[in-house]
Parts: C-alpha cells; structure tokens; sequence
C-alpha cells in the first residue's frame, strides 16, 4: 500500500482534517426543528412561501420545510454574488428568477448565511416591488462583523458565528463541501 493510498483510506471528505467542526449534525437538528416551531407559530393561517436563494441555501431549505407544520410552498431564486473575488461587491444579478408570482403571499427568503448583506438587501429590493403581503428573512448563519447594511434585519437565524470562512451544510468553498453534513471552519484555506 502506497504512502498516498493509505492517506486515502484513513481520511474521507467528511473527516478531513483541514476542517474544524463547528455545529454537529446534532446541533444543527435541534436548531432547525425550533426555527421550524417558531415558523409554524408565526405564520398560522398565512399563505407562506419559502423562497429558497440557491445554490447555498439547498440543505438549510430540505431540512427547514420538513420542519414547517403548515400548507405551504416553494421556489427557488439563483442570483450571482462575490463577484469580485471573495469580496462581495453588492452588485446582483439574478440567473435564476422565481417560477411564480408572490403577490398577496408570505414571503419567507431562506438564506445559507448573512455576510456583507450586500446580496439579501438587493435580492429583498428586488422581492419588494412585487407585492407580496410579507417578506421576512431565514438565514441559517449570521456573520455580523463584516456586515455592510446594517439596517438589515434577520427575523430567523440558525446561528451567529464569528467572522471565520466557514463550509458545509450547503456552503461551500470554490464549489467544494457543500455536502457536509456539519457546519465546519476550514484551518487553512490554501488547502481548501
Ligand atoms: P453577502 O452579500 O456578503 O452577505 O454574501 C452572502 C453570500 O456569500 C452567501 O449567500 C454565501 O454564498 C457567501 N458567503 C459568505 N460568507 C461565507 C462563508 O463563510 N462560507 C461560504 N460562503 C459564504
Ligand atoms: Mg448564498
């Protein structure tokens, strides 16, 4: 067996040691069966919408619909952020719009994480125009620190984390870790 083979069979793309665990599939189950609750609560007799922003947002949105105890719906939007690098420049375009209208509906916008805020403030301007009754906004991470629109305000969130690049449970990084099943913080990026 060679040097590289053993490498192989020791670590998996799961166990891989240039990433820390951050939430636990454990951790992350309690959470979203409570947001799940707290949604269920709020939105009693509405007409509610899930509108899923892809592609980072696939897992949050998977698990937190199963949790939701109402009639409801979904849609997806893909919109480009990072245009610039990893810095977001806050220019959006969208690449993928929703299938349906959202007028006279409740809106609820499920996002992977809240960074800069550049992207939800322009993706919520452009939802905005479009008559729905509500518009409220789920995002499974909140980075506060590096928040740009600070005026923007997060009705459910997973966890506040700190301002580390952080994988897993739908996010990625250049593509890769979407399929974690825990949120991790990769050590060293370069390696990523
Ligand atoms: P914002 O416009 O800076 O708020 O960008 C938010 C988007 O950037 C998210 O929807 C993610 O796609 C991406 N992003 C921000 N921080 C991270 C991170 O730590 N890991 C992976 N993607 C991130
Ligand atoms: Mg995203």
């Amino acid at each position: 067996m060679t040097a590289e083979s053993m490498k192989e069979t020791a670590e998996t793309e799961f166990t891989n040691p240039n990433l820390s665990v951050l939430f636990s599939a454990d951790d992350i189950e309690k959470r979203i069966s409570e947001l799940g609750s707290q949604i269920t609560a709020d939105y009693k007799g509405g007409d509610l919408v899930l509108v899923g922003v892809l592609k980072g947002s696939c897992v949050f949105m998977a698990d937190l619909m199963r949790a939701i105890d109402l009639p409801m719906t979904i849609d997806f939007m893909s919109v480009s952020s990072y245009k610039d690098g990893t810095v977001s420049t806050g220019d959006v375009e969208i690449l993928k719009d929703l299938s349906n209208p959202i007028r006279g509906k409740d809106v609820l916008v499920v996002e992977d994480i809240i960074d800069t805020g550049l992207t939800l403030t322009r993706l919520l301007d452009i939802l905005g125009s479009r008559g729905a009754r509500s518009i409220k906004l789920a995002s499974f991470l909140d980075k506060p620190e590096p928040r740009i629109n600070k005026e923007l305000s997060v009705d459910y969130t997973g966890f506040v984390i700190p301002n580390e690049f952080v994988v897993g449970y739908g996010l990625d990084a250049a593509g890769r870790y979407r399929n974690l099943p825990f949120i991790g913080i990769v050590k060293n990026p370069a390696e990523a």
